[in-house]
């Protein structure tokens, strides 16, 4: 029997609905929110507001694009945590009321593992091999930085994370302080292409065991930043390749320095990358060379499923169907885990 599951998240600022079939994803629809950009930032407020009026047209065409009916549906997958609670409780909402309109469960999906899956995510003629288990996961998203020891699809151990800021918020941070649009890691992404990474150098945090810090080097080019534009006004923009390319740099050396440390301690041979900033190019090519450098089997998310999209929360429905791992309608959305 067919198993078919629409996938939602809206845990942020895109709504997205997916539909999943016998683990293959035939549909995978992202509605952006540009309401964000002139505030440099996401506003709660107005992402729960584009939410409501996203969500019912991106269902619409997840399911037309998927070519099912909406009464193929066995389940109903959602984002229930974390994130922006008024725009978790738009999916969810959603989920509840087309579950007791179809009469089917839903399911409640863990943004974070779900951003881990995406590596599992295979459309209809995409045969490639998936990770193999164990397998070490660095997790990196616009709000959390994690090296996760993935045991099976549902059974993950956090070894590491960040004390303060994530990856993705410091790409997105100094990419503001230099005046570049939301969200930044992109925009940075593209600059760095054209600049020379060793221009400029910035201090790397002393942080103990596989954990994390970005607010450090954060401050610390803010005042760099601040101490150069004081000499010359212009440094920002005579500077910007360069700059892009360096910030890029050291936020990749902090987050493979860790990554390494944590496949030696763990003699894995397999690991992977996932979330926003796993499309980044430096980051991947960097991924590639350590995979072959220690002689490890690596795996890359497609860059379509590294940013919030509800392949991934279909994913691990797809996943959880089999366990009737499913939530009662009461359930309610969290902010955080
Ligand atoms: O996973 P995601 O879409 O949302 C969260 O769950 O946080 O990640 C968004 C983050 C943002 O900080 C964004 O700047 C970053 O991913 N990002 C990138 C790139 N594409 C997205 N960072 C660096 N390089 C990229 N190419
Ligand atoms: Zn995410």
């Amino acid at each position: 029997m067919s198993i078919t599951i629409l996938g939602i998240e809206s845990s942020c600022d895109d709504t997205s609905a997916a539909i999943i079939r016998d683990g293959k994803i035939l549909s995978n629809i992202i509605a952006g929110q540009a309401v964000h950009r002139k505030y440099g930032g996401v506003v709660p407020e107005l992402a729960s507001r584009a939410h409501q009026s996203n969500i019912v047209p991106v269902v619409d065409v997840a399911i037309k694009e998927a070519g099912i009916d909406k009464n193929d549906l066995d389940a109903i997958a959602f984002t229930q945590a974390p994130g922006l609670l008024g725009s978790l409780l738009v999916g969810t909402s959603f989920a509840k009321g087309m579950a007791i309109a179809l009469n089917i469960p839903i399911i409640a999906v863990n943004h974070l593992q779900a951003h881990v899956l995406a590596l599992f995510a295979r459309e209809q003629n995409d045969d490639t091999t998936p990770p193999g288990f164990p397998f070490l996961c660095l997790l990196v998203s616009g709000g959390h930085t994690q090296i996760i020891l993935v045991e099976k699809p549902l059974e993950m151990r956090v070894l590491g994370t960040t004390i303060d800021d994530a990856a993705g918020e410091a790409f997105d941070k100094c990419a503001k302080v230099m005046g570049l649009p939301y969200p930044g890691g992109p925009v940075i992404d593209k600059l760095a292409q054209h600049g020379n990474p060793d221009a400029f150098r910035f201090a790397k945090p002393k942080i103990p065991d596989l954990n994390y810090s970005y607010s450090g080097f954060k401050t610390s080019f803010l005042y760099f930043l601040r101490d150069r534009v004081h000499e010359n006004p212009g440094f920002i923009k005579e500077n910007r390749n360069d700059l892009a390319a360096s910030v890029q740099k050291i936020i990749i050396e902090i987050l493979m320095d860790k990554f390494v440390k944590a496949i030696q301690q763990t003699d894995i041979k397999n690991i992977g990358i996932a979330g926003g900033v796993s499309a980044n190019s430096e980051l991947r090519k960097t991924i590639v060379e350590t995979g072959k450098k220690y002689k490890l089997n690596t795996y890359l998310p497609k860059p379509k499923f590294t940013t919030d999209n509800a392949a991934m929360i279909a994913q691990v429905g797809y996943y959880k169907f089999p366990e009737k791992n499913f939530a009662p309608i009461t359930i309610e959305p969290k902010a955080r885990i």
